[in-house]
């Protein structure tokens, strides 16, 4: 079985797996990247949203095969404790979260937005998280986060 090489985080990585296992179980299971998580499992909640070459995706129905040789990004590779990224910073001064289950995957969904149009309107920001559940029904405090991070 061939390795699958990909960049993740900044790092050249290669993992052993069978190529049709999902990115969301290498990342959680293979690598202990526990931040995108697991919630409908099949591509309907946006919960296990990484980029991959900057595009907004669900890890969860995404096969190992399909990132060779591209580029993936995690919330861990967003930014860190020391260094939060703009999305971060807003999302903890608008209190922009509750149970924080779908946080990750909406501030991956919300980091491509802000990518490819870094001055969405509130409009293109609820287009782009259309495919992010938020069972709290936070999706206003985070439109005015994504909003004051694009500021
Ligand atoms: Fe991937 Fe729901 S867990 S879309």
């Amino acid at each position: 079985m061939p390795n699958v090489r990909f960049r993740l985080n900044g790092v050249e990585t290669e993992i052993d797996a069978d190529p049709d296992t999902p990115l969301l179980n290498v990342l959680r299971g293979q690598l202990g990247l526990t931040g995108s998580h697991f919630g409908c499992g099949a591509g309907e909640c946006g919960a296990c949203t990484v980029l991959l070459d900057d595009h907004a995706i669900n890890s969860c129905d995404t096969p190992l095969w399909s990132v060779a040789d591209k580029t993936v990004t995690t919330i861990e590779g967003l930014g860190s404790a020391d260094a939060p990224h703009a999305l971060q910073r807003a999302f903890i001064a608008e209190q922009a979260m509750q149970c924080g289950y779908c946080l990750s995957g909406i501030m991956m969904s919300a980091a491509a937005l802000l990518k490819r149009n870094a001055n969405p309107t509130s409009a293109e920001i609820k287009a782009a998280l259309d495919r992010n559940l938020c069972r709290c029904g936070s999706h206003n405090r985070m439109i005015r986060a994504i909003l004051r991070a694009a500021a």
